[in-house]
């Protein structure tokens, strides 16, 4: 996502070794959507896998966001007639014949979830499309849409400072088998270690604009992840590593996304991989940063409103 939008200017040539790097270590789950810089984001994966053999990758996409020209999020289309659509023109930026897990990027109000799901299944059928993903769906939303057809996993934000999916969420899914994908693992940059509060966010880096990135709020978040250096100086990793070892830790149905933009980056992530993190080290970061610590909401209001999973009980 950060490589075509959100996060301010990425550099194209660091990209495309960014996604290389990731294939030679071994990563074999690429997510993106098609609005992630209005194809921008499919278009650059789809340079990246030219000479890449399609199975040695899983690639997730969503679809379903409603964007002007002047980046402005005017909705969302989980209509049948625009899964298929906007599948097509995903398959041709890509330039590949499938989508191993096709998702509506935010719940459409106005579509019952099962329509949505029962386009994306006709596009298994054909065999343009694998698995049937959701994305910041909520619990009922989850139950529902895995009725219609079973659903492989729940992409959804996850983090020690986003725990809301433990309530409710998460043992839903459970229940039903659907995996969890979390993103935004490092809280956008937040519980790496690398945020600080001089850092200004760049042009066009939303970051600017995220509760969580703001005012009191930040230096409230800053103060929790400056509780986590003193165990990742001990053990001789990093924040972002302790972090991403964190999400590893809860369970084997919970696949970590990072947005590594960078290979720099990316390395660091990987380390994460090796850090072995014991019951009396995770009970240190729990208190470090105990559950519902984070001051302000993930999202600013205009798009906490489109987000099904903050609907019921969970937070
Ligand atoms: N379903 C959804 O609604 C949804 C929403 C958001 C994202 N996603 C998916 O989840 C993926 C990850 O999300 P995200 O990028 O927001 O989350 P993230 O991994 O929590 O944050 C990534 C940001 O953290 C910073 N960072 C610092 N150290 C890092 C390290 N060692 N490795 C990687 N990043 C480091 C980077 O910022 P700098 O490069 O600026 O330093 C990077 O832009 C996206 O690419 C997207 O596919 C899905």
């Amino acid at each position: 996502m950060g490589m075509s939008d959100f996060y301010g200017p990425a550099d194209r040539a660091e990209s495309l070794a960014t996604i290389h790097a990731a294939l030679d270590a071994g990563v074999d789950l690429l997510d993106t959507g098609d609005y992630y810089g209005m194809g921008h984001n499919e278009l650059l994966i789809g340079e990246a896998l030219r000479a890449v053999p399609r199975e040695r990758v899983l690639i997730s996409v969503k679809f379903g966001a409603l964007r002007d020209p002047q980046n402005n999020w005017i909705g969302y289309d989980g209509r049948p007639a625009a899964v298929k659509n906007f599948l097509s023109y995903t398959l041709r930026r890509l330039g590949t014949d499938h989508v191993d897990v096709y998702r509506l990027g935010r719940v459409d109000p106005a579509v019952p979830i099962e329509e949505t799901v029962g386009a994306i299944a006709e596009m298994i059928a054909k065999g343009y499309v694998r698995q049937v993903g959701l994305s910041e769906a909520g619990a009922e939303t989850v139950r529902r849409a895995h009725a219609a057809h079973p659903v492989a996993d729940l992409q959804i934000e996850y983090s020690l400072l986003s725990r809301g999916i433990e309530a409710e969420i998460l043992p839903t899914c459970r229940e039903l088998g659907v995996a969890i994908t979390a993103y935004g693992v490092l809280s956008r940059g937040l519980l790496s270690g690398h945020w600080s509060k001089e850092r200004a966010a760049t042009p066009g880096d939303f970051r600017a604009h995220l509760p969580r990135f703001t005012g009191e709020n930040l230096d409230r978040n800053l103060a929790l992840v400056d509780a986590l250096r003193g165990l990742a100086i001990e053990k001789s990793v990093t924040v972002a590593q302790l972090a991403i070892a964190w999400a590893l830790s809860r369970g084997a149905d919970i696949v970590p996304l990072v947005g590594a933009r960078t290979r720099e980056r990316l390395r660091e992530a990987l380390g994460a991989l090796d850090v072995e993190l014991s019951a009396a080290d995770l009970a240190r970061m729990e208190a470090a940063v105990p559950a519902g610590a984070a001051a302000g909401e993930r999202y600013g209001a205009p798009a906490m409103v489109h987000l099904d999973s903050e609907k019921g009980s969970a937070a």
